[in-house]
């Protein structure tokens, strides 16, 4: 089936949940961060195209409903390249949302913390990333139905978006970071070395998602905004082995203050 075909019917399929305006991805452990009015829900399964995840702590379901007065679709788990999905799936349902009309895309993760002075449990807003994925989602034909060959990536974590995040996380008494994701494949977790050459690269986080879904977003001429709660310090930042457990255990542990957070902003995006 030809790929702009499999995107208009998982996006056929999400029309009959509602018309947001807005989505939120929510990653490892965020899935339950944020309850909807009048929710709407279909299990990843039951959406033509959409990968089934396999990994602990994604539940994978979308639901429409609304929050603040305002409809959202919300992208509860995700699948990644390491679970070895093609980036065309990983990338389908951000595909189908920008289809099916959605023009914020709010992307959550869990990361490990480069920079010197992050803790486990900040939340940092997304400056910018760096794509050492060794693929994109974009390469193969370009789907210009939903956007140019070369998109530019110059501002790609929206400004006047980080702005109002800013503003709403004072305005809470939520402390926000803000910082440079680097994705990797994964699944396993960095070498110290490793650690030391992403920071010399300019990297603030480590991660192993939310890129591909960035570029697709930006490529379809979304606005986006990047949210990361650390939930361990990097390889060799900190001397203790990393844990996917310690991942899980800490983003539920902030899940409650994004929560606020989004609930908050959602009007304002
Ligand atoms: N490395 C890569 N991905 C991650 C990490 C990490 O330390 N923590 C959460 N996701």
């Amino acid at each position: 089936m030809e790929e702009m075909e499999r995107i208009e019917r998982a996006a056929k399929a999400l029309a009959r949940l509602g018309k947001p305006e807005a989505a939120v991805v929510l990653g490892s452990g965020l899935s339950g961060v944020f309850p909807l009015e009048q929710e709407r829900a279909l299990p990843f399964g039951e959406i033509p195209g959409f990968p089934a995840p396999s990994v602990a702590g994604h539940a994978g379901e979308v639901a429409v409903g609304v929050v603040s007065g305002r409809t959202v679709l919300v992208q509860r788990g995700r699948v990644h390249h390491y679970e070895g999905h093609p980036l065309a799936d990983v990338v389908l349902p951000v595909r189908a949302y920008a289809r099916l009309g959605v023009k914020v895309l709010v992307l959550t993760n869990a990361s490990g913390g480069i920079a010197y002075g992050l803790e486990a449990g900040d939340l940092v807003l997304l400056s910018d990333h760096i794509n050492l994925l060794g693929d994109n989602p974009l390469r193969g034909p370009n789907l210009d139905a939903l956007g140019p060959r070369f998109p530019d990536m110059t501002e790609a974590y929206d400004p006047a978006l980080r702005k109002i995040t800013r503003d709403v996380a004072w305005d809470l008494g939520i402390r926000l970071k803000e910082g440079v994701y680097l994705a990797t494949l994964g699944p396993s977790y960095e070498t110290p070395g490793e650690i030391r050459a992403f920071r010399a690269l300019g990297a603030d986080l480590v991660g192993m998602s939310t890129v591909p879904e960035a570029i697709v977003a930006r490529h379809a001429g979304m606005k986006i905004l990047g949210i990361s709660c650390v939930t361990n310090l990097a390889a060799g930042v900190s001397p203790q082995p990393l844990s996917h457990d310690e991942v899980i255990e800490t983003s539920r542990r902030r899940a409650a203050d994004l929560g606020r957070l989004l609930t908050a902003l959602v009007p304002r995006l």
